[in-house]
């Protein structure tokens, strides 16, 4: 129980490095669990699916006789025209993969951007062992020029074959220095390559909202801190930041406010400058749990705002959908814990904000 409850927490505490200061949402780039398929969250779209080619995993040795992945790369080829769509490079210098797809852009894409390619760093935030190697999926990191790549948001690797080490012995001390030791190891996969939808999901009927008009969304990361007092999880404190797409720049952040609007609200969303606002709320109807990993999707009712709201608001409402992440453990899990346990987990959602019909 113990030993399993200290790798949650290694890998929680991993996750909260990456907060609001630090820009990158390799937060959650590790093996953790919050949800166990390779799928991303709903609200957003296969865009394409590639295969590698030409792709090779490079090792070198190390001290301990022993082969390290230093990078891996290839081509990428559209997975039913065979027709060359970009190349991928992944880099794990930062000691979790980070994988860099550039794709080619379409004309009109690169007229408008004025770059014939776009891309995307993606670090893995589920991985599964599948045939003796590695299926993930990663969430975008980051984004470098507008067109193909700008909304990628999730990629999946499937189908790996191959890439595995040679065999330690070939990785000795009597073929010279140990550092210059180096191999390529040929590699295929597939890539399912994901987009974030520019409207939001389907909701569950109690979720949707009366006589509104959709403005825009913002991808949240963040995380959410539970303390444990004995006989139950009790929620501590929310926060996170506010992207305009999964990896993309910053633009705000949402938190637990310390004391509540006059309508004892306390969620409040506060978008930067320029045409910066803020916005303060609480539950409208009672949330939807749709996973028990995942925080439940709610409908917030606006119940004070400030700042610039006029220019496209006043706000009424605001969704949580996507969600992934950011739940207390169950209880049955915690009957050995110390009461005043902190409990702190990673989470992400798409905000959706709303302003009356007329
Ligand atoms: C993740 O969760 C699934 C289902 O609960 C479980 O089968 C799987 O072993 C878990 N994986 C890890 C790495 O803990
Ligand atoms: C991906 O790699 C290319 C080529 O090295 C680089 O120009 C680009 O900035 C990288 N993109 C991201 C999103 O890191
Ligand atoms: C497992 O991998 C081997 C070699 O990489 C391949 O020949 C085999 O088809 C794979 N099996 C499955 C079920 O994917
Ligand atoms: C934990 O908090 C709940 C809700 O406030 C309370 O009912 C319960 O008695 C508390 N448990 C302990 C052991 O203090
Ligand atoms: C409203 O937006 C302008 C720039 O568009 C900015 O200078 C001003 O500080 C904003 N006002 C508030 C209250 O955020």
């Amino acid at each position: 129980m113990w030993s399993r409850v200290f790798l949650l927490l290694w890998v929680v505490g991993y996750g909260v490095l990456v907060w609001c200061q630090l820009s990158t949402a390799a937060a959650q780039a590790s093996s953790n669990n919050v949800s166990s398929t390779l799928f991303p969250p709903m609200g957003n779209s296969l865009q394409s699916t590639v295969k590698t080619s030409n792709a090779m995993h490079t090792y070198v040795c190390d001290n301990d006789e022993s082969w390290i992945l230093v990078r891996a790369a290839g081509e990428l080829l559209d997975f039913d025209t065979e027709q060359v769509v970009g190349d991928y490079t992944t880099d794990f210098s930062s000691g979790y993969p980070v994988i860099n797809f550039t794709l080619l852009n379409s004309a009109a894409d690169a007229a408008e951007s004025g770059s014939l390619t776009s891309s995307v760093s993606v670090s893995p935030i589920v991985t599964v062992m599948s045939n003796g190697t590695t299926e993930s999926l990663s969430q975008a990191t980051s984004h470098q020029n507008l067109g193909a790549a700008s909304m990628v948001s999730y990629v999946v690797l499937l189908n790996p074959q191959g890439g595995q080490a040679p065999a330690a012995s070939l990785c000795t001390d009597e073929f010279g220095t140990l550092q210059s030791i180096s191999v390529k190891v040929p590699f295929t996969a597939v890539f399912e390559i994901y987009t974030q939808n520019v409207v939001p999901p389907p909701v569950p009927g109690s979720l949707n909202v009366p006589n509104a008009r959709l403005i825009e969304g913002f991808f949240a990361q963040g995380s959410m801190s539970y303390q444990y007092n004995g006989s139950m999880w009790l929620e501590q404190s929310t926060s996170a930041c506010l992207y305009n797409v999964v990896g993309g720049y910053k633009v705000g952040k949402f938190q637990n406010l310390q004391e509540p609007d006059g309508f004892g609200s306390r969620l409040n969303w506060h978008i930067f400058n320029p045409n910066g606002f803020s916005l303060t709320g609480q539950n409208f109807v009672k949330p939807v749990l749709l996973s028990t990993a995942d925080v439940p999707w709610a409908l917030f009712k606006i119940t004070s705002s400030s700042g610039n709201t006029s220019l496209l608001g006043p706000y009424t409402f605001v969704q949580l959908v996507s969600s992934r992440g950011g739940n207390a453990p169950l209880l049955a899990d915690s009957v050995d814990l110390p009461p005043g346990l902190v409990w702190t987990s990673p989470f992400s959602c798409i905000f959706w904000f709303y302003t009356n019909s007329t």
